[in-house]
């Protein structure tokens, strides 16, 4: 099949959060399959990569607001995959999505000249899609745009498969943007698929338009449909019930392996475990502590949002280091609030904790290997990558089971098969639950065993790229 992906984020071209990895890694599974795929994605600012090179190519895209100019960029990433980037002065800022300000202002017109832009880079490639792959709000216009604008061409068969990534983030936006960006009047109501309570939605438009829906783990895909879960959309989704699969994400296994990642100052295997405790003495003396292999050390990195469960996590961090011998490092950013207060944490337990507030790629892969146990207590979380890392580099992941986190860790419990500690209330108490059963583990024997089969567990992208291929078909 002929795949062309769209996706706001790109790893390692762009990246803010799962998001990226998953556009950076199924791509290459599919092309691995057999099949030839084109990923589309903007040329932001902060994009560096010398594969990446101009293709002299240009597009005009016609919007109410005006004649908007891309030029198209390329880069060659392996056999049947190229990635395209869209250059627009809209792209050329520093931030994906927002800077230190908020969101930008203008990101309905951002978010439509992606997906239209990438439509029309198709046709100026020459590429004739079969399934056209979109991802979360950023690129769910183009479900609607197949539908409406291009009827009698050989881009109107393509199918329309949109991913959701997580559906707290659904680019609503006023209705004036209707006109704006020139959209169909007619369908701006409730049931015409792009309303939402008043305001336009992009996200609902894809869920309305896609020939096919997926998200990112069955659990998920089952929580959506409820109303504690649904974001306002559960409606939506119980109606499209039949065309909505769970797939989970798998890792990249080029970029997270602690036998070959670049990053770390020690590789291990499961076979030979040695280098994690190297791992776990250089990252704690990079953040200024002792080396401590008698006491556990917990990591965590995240985007600093309240999906993540960080109200959770503050106070039985605190009691954690206020009444065990523990070492706590993390890595994140995002809501003031919470990185002020991680400072303020650290701060108080100078030899015990470490924080460093922003965003940092090789750190990330250092602190999944320094770990002894990764936390991950969210709110709610559709698949979650980090703790399939951690899995992969033999540190136990604690999670609720929520999401992807649910279909992804086996708690202890089951007697030989446990590959992390999970807990099901969002309650302190259950979580501070959690941490005792992590401190027991770490303080017996069973604990190798434990981190070994994280580390034999088969998160493998070919088998999701299977099951996206599936999909495909089906629509
Ligand atoms: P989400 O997409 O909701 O943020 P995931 O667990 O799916 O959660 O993916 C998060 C990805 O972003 C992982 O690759 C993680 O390592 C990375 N990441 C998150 N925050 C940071 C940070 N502050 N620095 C470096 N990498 C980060
Ligand atoms: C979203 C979700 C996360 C998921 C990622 C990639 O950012 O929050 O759970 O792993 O997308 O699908």
């Amino acid at each position: 099949m002929n795949i062309l992906f769209l996706s706001s984020e790109v790893a390692p071209f762009s990246k803010s959060g799962g998001l990226a990895d998953v556009a950076g890694a199924l791509p290459g599974a599919l092309a691995r399959l057999g099949h030839a795929v084109k990923v589309v994605t903007p040329l932001y600012r902060t994009v560096r990569d010398e594969r990446i090179r101009g293709t002299g190519l240009g597009l005009t895209l016609e919007f109410p607001f005006g004649a908007e100019r891309v030029s198209l960029h390329e880069a060659h990433v392996a056999p049947g995959l190229d990635v395209l980037f869209l250059k627009h002065g809209a792209f050329d800022r520093d931030g994906l999505y927002g800077d230190g300000r908020g969101e930008f202002g203008d990101n309905h017109r951002r978010f439509a000249l992606l997906p239209v832009g990438a439509l029309s880079a198709a046709q100026a490639v020459g590429f004739v899609p079969d399934v056209v792959h979109l991802n979360d709000w950023q690129t769910a216009l183009a479900a609607l745009a197949l539908r409406t604008g291009y009827e009698g061409t050989q881009l109107g068969r393509a199918r329309s498969v949109l991913t959701l990534h997580n559906l707290a983030y659904q680019g609503n936006f006023p209705a004036s943007a209707v006109g704006e960006l020139g959209l169909p009047r007619e369908l701006f109501t409730p049931e015409g698929g792009l309303e939402f309570h008043g305001q336009l939605s992009f996200m609902k438009a894809g869920l309305v338009f896609a020939d096919a829906l997926t998200t990112v783990s069955p659990t998920y895909a089952r929580e959506i449909q409820t109303p504690e879960g649904g974001n306002g959309l559960d409606g939506v989704l119980r109606a499209r019930a039949q065309a909505l699969t769970g797939i989970v994400n798998g890792v990249d296994v080029e970029a997270w392996s602690p036998e070959t990642d670049a990053h770390l100052p020690a590789s291990y295997s499961a076979a030979d475990l040695s280098g994690k405790a190297a791992c776990k003495a250089a990252a704690l003396a990079e953040f200024g502590l002792a080396p401590a292999p008698g006491a556990p050390l917990f990591v965590f990195v995240t985007r600093l949002a309240e999906q993540k469960g960080m109200d959770l996590l503050l106070p039985a961090l605190e009691g954690l280091l206020q009444h065990h011998d523990v070492r706590v490092l993390g890595l994140g950013t995002g809501e003031y609030w919470m990185e002020e207060r991680l400072v303020h944490l650290a701060a108080r337990f100078p030899r015990k904790m470490g924080m460093r507030v922003g965003y940092a790629e090789a750190l990330a892969h250092r602190l999944e290997a320094a770990g002894d146990f990764f936390l991950m207590p969210s709110r709610f979380e559709p698949c979650g990558l980090n703790q399939l890392y951690s899995q992969a580099y033999g540190t136990v992941p604690v999670v609720r089971a929520v999401g992807g986190l649910a279909d992804t860790v086996v708690d202890l419990s089951e007697e030989g098969q446990g590959t992390g500690i999970v807990f099901r209330e969002y309650s302190g108490g259950a979580l501070w639950h959690a941490l005792e059963r992590a401190l027991g583990l770490f303080h017996s024997p069973g604990l190798d065993a434990v981190r070994r089969r994280g580390m034999a567990q088969d998160f493998s992208w070919e088998r999701s790229a299977r099951a996206y291929e599936w999909v495909y078909r089906g629509a």
